[in-house]
């Protein structure tokens, strides 16, 4: 059995323990939120926090998410989280949706690290997060107007 915690939630899960931990949020918990875009660690749609920290879950093997916090965009709160889907939603971020959740997550990463990111800051932390509807310009907007409604 593999042991998670997801979301503040503890799971016990009948799995191989190198399966991919995107696998288990999706397929074995139901948290599908959490999108499956390439499987290679190439396109950010899997993010997700381990510690806190943005990780591409594809790419994390399930035994190695034992004994840590796992936490998807269901399951975010506090209020970086708040303030920044508050103003994708303002700001109308969102195009087919599908990248989305992997943008939210990285973003409040980088602001949780960097309350005021300049445009590098942002580039440089939103670099593995594919968009295929080229939102990149409002992504970039939504976290600078979430810095400044943070401050
Ligand atoms: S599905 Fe994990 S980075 Fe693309
Ligand atoms: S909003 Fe469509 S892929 Fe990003």
């Amino acid at each position: 059995m593999i042991n998670l915690s997801i979301n503040g939630t503890a799971h016990a899960i009948d799995a191989d323990p190198e399966m991919p931990l995107l696998w288990a949020l999706r397929d074995h918990i139901g948290l599908t939120g959490t999108k499956y875009g390439c499987g290679a660690a190439l396109c950010g749609a899997c993010t997700v926090h381990l510690d806190g920290e943005p990780v591409r879950s594809c790419q994390i093997q399930v035994r190695d998410a034992q004994d840590r916090e796992v936490t998807t965009i269901e399951g975010v709160s506090g209020k970086v989280a708040k303030t920044v889907q508050e103003v994708w939603q303002k700001l109308d971020v969102v195009q087919c949706g599908f990248c989305q959740s992997g943008q939210i997550m990285s973003a409040i990463g980088l602001l949780s690290q960097i309350p005021k990111p300049t445009d590098s800051d942002i580039e440089k932390a939103m670099d593995g997060n594919v968009c295929r509807c080229a939102t990149y310009l409002r992504i970039r907007a939504a976290v600078h107007q979430a810095a400044k409604e943070l401050a």
